[in-house]
């Protein structure tokens, strides 16, 4: 791309502004925010843009309940069938494990990528290493060395690997971790204004974790997984320490009932829980967020008096390799996230909002979930797998995930 392509790009695109940007910019960053106009697909940004004025409506999607398989009431032929199931294909090096390490987390305040995170165990073990001692149990138990990918983001790459190196990869063998990065979008203002940051450069920000199919495919670890004969991956999020990453009741039930997607749940703590549940939406697998859902749906209740919507969608699902692929050669909706987020004006002057004052565009991971037929839910007990590091304090912070996390492994 040479100036003047630029130029009429983003006069084209409505994207003026970013060439007083690019007069003001020194030569090396000049190059770097060419090369962003040059890759950067503006007409999507400005399609995106559009669908922030527009009201989402979902009243003609017709919700149901989804039929799940309560991990506590499975008979004990039944588990042992998923169980052998599950470990056939596990010992025979068909499995994998995949992290989302690409969030920001804005809401824990810690500077660095999140699985760096001390929540404050005797042993002072980051969250990454929590991880992977689990994992590394379930390679000792198969005898096998399950393959783990980690998804990072364009801002925490490079400290995510060193911090891996730094720690030997935790004495795991080093060609079974592979990191990708996932993608990234620029942030627009409220007249739709792609962003300028601090270094002068495109703001751009984190895609949301619906973008690992995609990612997966481009960065080849699709193509990874065929080539080590992986047939299955478990993709789940880097702030729960009580992840349970290797599931062969939830493997053996896929396995068993011919689906080649499954999640995991646990039973609401109450009708007005602000939390995602699965559900049927228009005959197929999805997840009704809280905002979603109305009053009446979320308080509704079966015979038995146990509500009708209750199964939370922990992030913690599975899917086969062919669901990944499938998946990623389709485009997922995007949501619009209303942000404080700092520019550099036109002028050249760094603001810094107090209120939001910028858009972001983010996939979420369940909105796949309707391209597939069908999908294996599995509900599992809170106090067993899931332990959020989200906020710096109160619910769902080090101190609670600390707490479960103590108290599931018996310790002080
Ligand atoms: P959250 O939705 O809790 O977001 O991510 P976050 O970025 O970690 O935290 P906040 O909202 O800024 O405080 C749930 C999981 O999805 C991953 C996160 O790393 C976490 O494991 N994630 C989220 C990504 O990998 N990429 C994203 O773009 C967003």
């Amino acid at each position: 791309m040479d100036y003047d392509e630029m130029v009429s790009k983003l006069k084209a695109n409505n994207q003026e502004h970013i060439i007083k940007a690019y007069e003001r910019a020194n030569e090396e960053t000049k190059e770097t925010l060419m090369n962003q106009i040059k890759r950067i697909d503006l007409k999507q940004v400005a399609d995106l843009f559009k669908t922030t004025k527009e009201e989402v409506n979902f009243s003609n999607d017709v919700i149901d309940p989804i039929a799940y398989v309560d991990k506590e009431k499975i008979s004990e032929e039944e588990y042992k069938k998923y169980l052998s199931l599950g470990e056939e294909a596990i010992k025979a090096g068909k499995y994998s494990v995949v992290t989302m390490a690409g969030g920001q987390g804005t809401r824990l305040g810690h500077t660095g990528p999140k699985g760096t995170y001390d929540i404050g165990l005797d042993s002072h073990k980051s969250i990454f290493e929590i991880l992977i001692d689990s994992i590394k149990e379930d390679c000792k138990k198969y005898n096998v060395t399950i393959p783990w990918y980690i998804m990072t983001s364009r801002e925490n790459n490079d400290d995510t690997i060193k911090f891996f190196e730094n720690h030997n990869y935790f004495g795991y063998d080093k060609s079974y971790i592979k990191f990708f990065q996932q993608g990234k979008l620029p942030m627009c203002d409220e007249n739709g204004k792609i962003l300028i940051n601090e270094k002068g450069i495109i703001k751009e920000a984190s895609d949301g974790h619906g973008g690992i199919f995609q990612s997966m495919k481009k960065n080849g670890i699709t193509d990874d997984m065929k080539a080590r004969g992986i047939e299955w991956a478990f993709i789940g999020p880097v702030d729960n320490v009580l992840v349970k990453m290797v599931d062969p009741i939830l493997l053996g039930i896929m396995i068993d009932n011919k689906v080649l997607a499954g999640g995991k749940s646990t039973v609401k703590a109450n009708a007005s829980e602000k939390v995602g549940v699965f559900c049927k939406r228009n005959g197929k697998p999805g997840v009704v967020e809280y905002t979603e859902i109305s009053k009446e749906m979320a308080e509704r209740v079966n015979e038995k008096g146990e509500l009708v919507f209750a199964e939370s969608h922990l992030n913690c699902n599975m899917f086969n390799v062919k669901a990944i692929e499938e998946v990623a050669n389709k485009n997922l909706p995007y949501h619009i996230a209303h942000k404080k987020a700092s520019y550099i004006d036109e002028n050249g002057n760094l603001v810094v909002p107090e209120k939001p004052n910028a858009y972001k565009f983010e996939s979420f991971i369940f909105d796949a979930f309707d391209m597939l037929d069908d999908m294996a839910i599995l509900r599992v007990k809170r106090e067993e797998e899931f332990a959020p590091v989200k906020n710096a304090e109160g619910t769902d912070s080090p101190e609670t995930a600390r707490k479960l996390y103590k108290d599931f492994y018996n310790m002080k």
